[in-house]
């Protein structure tokens, strides 16, 4: 039984927020922030549910099919909108979609968990899931604490999914958590995202690099065998440490961080999208996608891409 990817479309907010911009109201440069994150302007505005409805639309219009084709509607999201009621439904009325629809939470790597569960769904009977990426990461930013502000951003990224007897797109998943790290990065009810960085970075380069190493092997490849890394965009150097760490030029790896900043959730679906209106992966060609985030949790996934 297989999966093949059939659609994708994002959605950013139109105000682009510089370094430069931050630097007027905080203690920090767009040297720094240049230097420290490779980030050079995000995106900030809108709600998760309506940039999720937007990317969730375009993904449906890039893969060919209406609403009434979709089976079940799956969110990532660490930002809903509320704490209840979940906001995929939010975006599924907005869209116009009436099956099921619910939110799963796992941080940065949130779309990867939600993929995974897709993919559960479409082997027990049905056969079109719209999986979105979409966060409104600034709503939980105290814009006053330089740590967090130059970092977060907002965003969305969609995908379908479709059953396909004949192959798979989806080669292989390596998904973990680590309960005893989740105070290294938390948002309490009505608080604002603290993190401590350091540490976050450390564990981040190893569980990428640990997670991808038993995705390639479960998929029967190496890293030399791969078109593409897709990461999590949160920080250009663990980026950079990790795809050194596997034997894989920077060449090779997906970046969208300078322009769109950590999106969480949506990251890895912006970059896949930006990857493939470039022409940067051709039908036959493995990515490696793989995220690391709050929890802490993480996730690689192998793809081999058929359209
Ligand atoms: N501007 C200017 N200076 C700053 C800033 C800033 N925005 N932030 C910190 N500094 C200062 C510090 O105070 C410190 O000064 P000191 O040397 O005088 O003490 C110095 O810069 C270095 O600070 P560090 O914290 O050591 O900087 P580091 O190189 O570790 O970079 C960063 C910090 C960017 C946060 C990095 O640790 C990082 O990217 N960590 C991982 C974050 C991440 O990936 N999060 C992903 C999960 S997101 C999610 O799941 C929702």
């Amino acid at each position: 039984m297989g999966v093949r990817i059939t659609g994708w479309g994002i959605a950013v907010p139109d105000r682009i927020v510089t370094n430069d911009e931050l630097s007027l109201t905080l203690d920090t440069s767009d040297e720094w922030i240049v230097e420290r994150t490779g980030i050079r302007e995000r995106r900030i505005g809108g709600s998760t549910s309506t940039l999720g409805a937007l990317a969730g639309t375009r993904a449906l219009a890039d893969a060919g099919l209406t609403t009434s084709d979709i089976d079940f509607l799956v969110l990532a999201t660490t930002t809903p909108d509320r704490v209840v009621p979940a906001t995929a439904p939010m975006i599924a009325a907005a869209m116009g979609l009436t099956c099921p629809a619910m939110d799963v939470n796992a941080a940065c790597s949130g779309f990867m968990y939600a993929m995974r569960t897709a993919q559960g769904l479409l082997e027990t009977g049905n056969r079109r899931i719209l999986v979105v990426g979409a966060e409104h990461l600034s709503r939980w930013v105290d814009w006053t604490d330089r740590n967090m502000a130059v970092l977060m951003a907002d965003g969305a990224g969609a995908t379908v999914l479709e059953y396909d007897a004949s192959g798979t797109d989806l080669l292989s998943f390596s998904l973990g958590t680590d309960g005893t790290a989740a105070d290294l990065l938390t948002c309490e009810h009505g608080g604002y995202l603290q993190m401590d960085g350091r540490e976050v970075f450390r564990r981040a380069v190893r569980v990428v690099v640990s997670s991808a190493e038993e995705a390639l092997k479960e998929a029967s490849i190496t890293a030399d065998d791969l078109a593409l890394v897709i990461p999590h965009q949160a920080n250009i150097r663990i980026i950079q440490a990790a795809t050194q760490r596997l034997g894989i030029e920077m060449e090779r790896a997906v970046v969208v961080l300078d322009r769109y900043g950590n999106t969480s959730s949506a990251s890895i679906p912006l970059a896949f999208a930006d990857a493939r209106d470039n022409g940067r992966i051709k039908a036959g060609e493995y990515a490696l996608l793989t995220g690391f985030g709050a929890g802490m949790t993480w996730a690689s996934a192998v793809v081999k891409w058929s359209r």
